[in-house]
């Protein structure tokens, strides 16, 4: 459930009108929902009432500050892959307790950084890399809590590009090489393993995969454990998908949570998650203008929008759907639609064939379940401005990042000086 409804004829966030935002920020601008935000975050961590459970927020989904103050308010950590996500986590007020530090390959630096801040886990993803965090804490003095981040060779993820969890993808360690290292990190001067993590992919709309992989890791804590090895924590990952329209209906956070505590059979740990899409995707809308209406007489009816493949790229890279809705739908028979951006490439195609009401130059639509990987993953390709972004709790909204100006955009390029 989200708080974009049809209300008077016009799709609102919660009190605010879409039209209105949009008179007032212009377009393309993305508008996000306090409510949902909470709405979200909360149904997923009462899913575990009982354990001890961090849910760390994967800040990569949606990074915006305001976002993360809002998440970081109900008592959200962050799950992290980069010193910049780190330090938005830290300026939205939360904990470095509640912060984990993932990622494939973070650099000397950002482990330093890390390190200085003191987060609560780094997630080491291979060998060299826990040989390199050691001496790096070492030198400093510490001794880094780490998680081993196992890859369980369980394939989930709606699409190729987002599966995480087979042994051919470059996250974590195999199974067999976790336990291996795990005892060695015990002998390591600069770091204390105390927890195993594992994330099979993004949007997995079936639980099957997830309880494959969670019971394969479920069995890798009692055999650290049956060595004698301490394992305080395990950490399940993100992943669980959300309703995109026309796809698979995902479980919900509470059939989630009992799948989880059936695959742990009783297992006494502490448990953390990094939800990232779950929270946010459906909590934000991208808002953008009907430029105009391009039919051609023997083709498509192009709908040509002033967002493009830059504010919002999940069409143009994983052939992801999202549901389109004018803001204020007109009478009439739907009509198919090719729903373009203005970039100069054919893959900047939101949807083809799309039946929509009827709709005319400078009318307004909405791409649903933007929240997630939207803005964040937005560029300024074609020299298009970043897009804005706006929150809106109840009757209030604010700009929570602004358009650049022109000005702005080319001031970042100093001219080189022999030109
Ligand atoms: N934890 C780790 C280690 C991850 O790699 C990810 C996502 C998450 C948590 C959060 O997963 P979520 O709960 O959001 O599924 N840009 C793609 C999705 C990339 C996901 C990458 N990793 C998209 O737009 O579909």
């Amino acid at each position: 459930m989200n708080h974009f409804e049809l209300e008077g004829g016009e799709l609102r966030c919660e009190g605010v009108s879409l039209t209105e935002i949009a008179a007032q920020v212009g377009t393309p601008v993305y508008v996000y929902s306090t409510a949902t935000l909470t709405r979200h975050y909360k149904a997923f961590s009462e899913a575990f009432k009982g354990r001890n459970v961090l849910v760390a927020y994967a800040v990569k989904a949606n990074s915006n500050l305001s976002v993360l103050r809002t998440l970081a308010r109900l008592g959200a950590g962050a799950d992290t892959v980069s010193e910049g996500e780190i330090r938005r986590a830290l300026a939205a007020g939360v904990p470095p307790e509640r912060i984990v530090f993932s990622g494939v390959g973070k650099t000397d630096a950002e482990l330093e950084y890390a390190l200085e801040v003191g987060v609560q886990e780094i997630n080491v993803e291979s060998e060299p890399e826990l040989d390199r965090l050691s001496q790096v804490a070492a030198g400093m003095g510490k001794r880094a809590a780490i998680a081993i981040r196992v890859n369980p060779d369980v394939g989930a993820g709606g699409h190729a590009k987002i599966a995480t969890g087979k042994s051919e993808n470059k996250f974590g360690v195999s199974m067999s090489e976790s336990q291996r290292l795990y005892a060695k990190a015990m002998n390591l001067p600069g770091v204390r393993p105390v927890a195993v993590a594992c994330h099979i992919g993004s949007q997995i709309t079936d639980l099957t995969p997830m309880r494959e992989a969670f019971g394969k890791m479920r069995d890798l804590v009692l055999r650290l454990r049956a060595e004698g090895l301490p394992v305080e924590r395990l950490d399940l990952g993100g992943g669980l998908g959300v309703p995109y329209f026309h796809q698979p209906e995902p479980p919900t956070p509470a059939d989630f949570g009992k799948m989880v505590e059936e695959t742990l059979q009783g297992l006494d740990i502490d448990l953390a998650f990094e939800p990232g899409r779950l929270i946010a995707a459906n909590a934000g809308v991208l808002l953008s203008r009907v430029i105009h209406v391009h039919e051609r007489p023997e083709g498509p009816r192009f709908l040509v929008v002033d967002a493009a493949m830059n504010d919002l790229i999940r069409p143009a890279m994983y052939e992801a759907y999202h549901d389109i809705r004018p803001v204020k739908p007109r009478a009439g028979e739907p009509l198919d639609y090719d729903v373009v951006g203005p970039v100069c490439e054919t893959g900047d195609t939101f949807a083809r064939a799309r039946p929509l009401a009827p709709l005319q130059r400078d009318d307004l639509v909405a791409f649903m379940s933007a929240g997630a990987y939207g803005a964040a993953m937005s560029s300024e390709y074609n020299s298009r401005p970043l897009v804005p972004e706006v929150l809106v709790d109840g009757d209030r909204w604010a700009v929570v990042r602004k358009r650049p100006s022109y000005e702005e955009m080319l001031a970042r390029e100093p001219m080189a000086d022999w030109l």
